[in-house]
């Protein structure tokens, strides 16, 4: 018997912090690697935001705070979804945690009982299934093809629900495929979760600033305002700012839901740090314009990838709405072999061999639940960005 314990035994690692990692063990043995596998993005954290937790630790903002984080923080929360999302809540309709990614634990872990069902759409981002298990519940898979931009239909999420269903995930735009869902294709979603009340809506809108081509981002809450009471509405920072290392994301949703989260975080972490509350103040409080400049960043190098990797042979990429990252198809190189004579039967050889012999770190599609594909992160810089797609249509050109 292990003494590991057998819920985290059904339970992996992250595979995308794994592909990061032999990137950079690759690249500290000497070889020339381009790294397209992080979801960071390659901007500074701007200067206000710096200033304002330099501010708080001279103030002596140093000490414990509020389990779910400082009154002016989650004031700022109500005053940015009021602002951004059309959505009231209350400060004790909110919580702050340790990242977006705690958040998201808290609610499982609160309120998953063993056989509860959680509907994910895949592509997902690769923590929702394993968080839901180590909650104790069951992810249900609910697929998504490149034929619909990789968006869910309502068909698909229908027979996805069944009595034990909790919860639906919602992440747009999409960690993995960039795919955002417009506020028409968003209320045909909200129209089936409206004919089943024993479903909650857990919207994950980490990306909502990264949206490209005039696109307007909408959230379940927004566009069927009914639903808010079954709503769980999560965002954070740490992508649109710039603000991983600071670790500060939030949910607002119903006081009850709020006060469960509250207990987990009171039992394992307490408050996230109190520098990057104040931080996070200003981040939602100060001037957004940065984030239009960054944004047209962001769309340039999604262009430029796109049209180079629509230009290597057996790939096929769609052009998404937002996020920093593509999803094309390796579905044209499967069953091919490489030039040093390794057959592709999977997106996983695929993304293996191209970092082997091409110098070149991508995450295999099986990773987020929809092969055969691979994601890109273009969250890096135009140059290295040219080089390795110039790359990879080198790797394509040689499979035979
Ligand atoms: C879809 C999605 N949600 C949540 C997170 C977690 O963000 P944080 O760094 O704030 O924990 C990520 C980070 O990769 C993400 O891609």
């Amino acid at each position: 018997m292990s003494f590991i314990s057998q819920s985290l035994g059904r339970v992996k690692p992250s595979p995308t912090i794994a592909v990061s990692m032999k990137a950079s063990e690759l690249k500290a043995a000497g070889k020339d690697v381009i790294g397209l596998g992080a979801g960071e993005p390659d901007f500074d954290t701007p200067d206000n935001i710096k200033q304002a937790a330099i501010d708080a630790i001279n103030r002596g903002e140093t000490k414990y705070t509020a389990v779910d984080g400082i009154p002016e923080l989650k004031q700022a929360i109500c005053r940015k979804f009021a602002r951004e999302n059309g959505i009231d809540y209350k400060p004790s309709e909110i919580i702050v945690g340790t990242g977006g990614k705690q958040v998201l634990f808290n609610a499982f872990i609160a309120t998953l009982d063993p056989g509860d069902e959680v509907v994910i759409p895949t592509p997902y981002w690769v923590s929702y299934p394993d968080m839901v298990l180590l909650g104790g519940g069951e992810p249900v898979f609910a697929e998504t093809r490149i034929e619909d931009g990789f968006k869910l239909t309502p068909e698909t999420l229908e027979a996805a629900i069944t009595p034990k269903t909790k919860w639906f995930i919602f992440n747009s735009p999409s960690n993995p495929s960039g795919a955002a869902y417009s506020h028409d294709e968003l209320k045909k979603l909200t129209d089936v979760l409206l004919a089943h009340p024993q479903v909650w809506i857990l919207t994950d809108d980490m990306y909502e600033h990264l949206v490209y081509d005039e696109f307007t981002f909408a959230t379940p809450a927004q566009v069927e305002p009914k639903l808010k009471e079954r709503t769980l509405t999560t965002n954070g920072v740490s992508k649109a700012y710039a603000m991983t290392g600071w670790r500060i994301g939030y949910a607002g949703g119903p006081e009850e839901i709020i006060s469960a989260m509250r207990k987990v975080q009171s039992q394992s972490t307490s408050n996230t740090s109190s520098v990057s509350q104040w931080a996070a103040v200003e981040a939602l409080d100060g001037p957004q314009d940065f984030l239009a400049e960054r944004a047209s960043v962001f769309k340039d190098r999604r262009d430029l990838v796109v049209s180079m990797l629509n230009q290597a042979n057996g790939l096929d990429c769609l052009t998404p709405e937002g996020a920093f990252y593509v999803y094309p198809s390796c579905a044209g190189c499967i069953g091919k072999t490489t030039e040093k004579g390794k057959k592709i039967e999977n997106d996983e050889d695929f993304v293996t061999a191209l970092l082997e012999e091409e110098g070149v770190a991508v995450v295999h599609g099986a990773a987020f639940g929809l092969s055969p594909f691979f994601r890109v992160s273009y969250a890096t810089s135009t140059e290295a960005l040219e080089e390795a797609c110039t790359r990879i249509q080198r790797f394509c050109a040689n499979l035979r």
